[in-house]
């Protein structure tokens, strides 16, 4: 079983709209739809805004659906002047922007006591993503690439700067990082894939609310694509 996840309601609606639910269940305040998309057995579900949601709805996924491979949707910040807005960032790895135990000599980022500096996302699905991809929205942008994640909505040019100098992400956002760290602990494979909304910086808040309907629009036909030829 697949799980999708994506942060926000209006990111998972129209999956479940394009899917054969059979059951629904509530769990730590999230709703389970589970059923099939493209002959698939899936499960989507709405986690809520944040690492911590994202990863508590990542584990339920784990533990009580059976989840044996996670892929998240939803949008992003570019954090690159090539990656225009709409265009889809597709994780080769992921980690987070707002840890840091530097004082302990650990790299910016890295969680202290883990192998890992970044989650690397599953090889297999990042291929088959770009294919999707190139297939389903071909009039748009694709880039594999480090997603950057932070209990932070990103919308100043200086933190922004600050988050791609430390760490050459594609995009920034806030749940991918938790997922891939579930799905890690799980040893499961993920992959995160992410519509553009924004570029980050002082106009984020202004053309966020413009263009989320568009990238959610691209992420949906996205993932219909892809997890159709999984
Ligand atoms: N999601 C979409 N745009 C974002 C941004 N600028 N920062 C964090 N998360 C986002």
């Amino acid at each position: 079983m697949i799980g999708i996840i994506g942060a926000m309601d209006e990111e998972v609606a129209q999956i479940v709209e394009a899917m054969q639910v059979t059951k629904t269940e509530e769990k730590a305040q999230m709703t389970f739809h589970q059923g099939t998309l493209g002959g698939k057995d899936v499960v989507v579900v709405r986690s809520g805004i944040g690492k911590v949601n994202a990863a508590v709805c990542t584990q339920i996924l784990v533990d009580d659906f059976g989840a044996d491979a996670v892929i998240n949707t939803g949008i992003a910040g570019s954090l690159k002047a090539e990656i225009d807005i709409a265009d889809v960032v597709i994780s080769s790895d992921v980690l987070h922007h707002d840890m840091d135990a530097t004082g302990f000599g650990y790299a910016l980022g890295q969680i202290p006591r883990m192998d890992t500096l970044s989650f690397p996302a599953d090889k297999r699905l990042i291929e088959l993503a770009e294919k999707s991809c190139k297939k389903a929205v071909p009039e748009i942008g694709v880039h594999v690439g480090r997603v950057v994640s932070g209990d932070q909505f990103v919308s100043d040019k200086e933190v922004k700067n600050r988050i791609s100098e430390n760490f050459d992400g594609y995009c920034t956002e806030m749940e991918g990082a938790a997922i891939a760290q579930a799905a890690y602990l799980n040893h499961i494979p993920f992959v995160i894939l992410r519509a553009i909304s924004d570029k980050a910086d002082d106009s984020a808040t202004m053309d966020y609310p413009t263009f989320e309907k568009q990238a959610i629009h691209n992420s949906v036909l996205l993932i219909k694509e892809l997890v159709a030829n999984i």
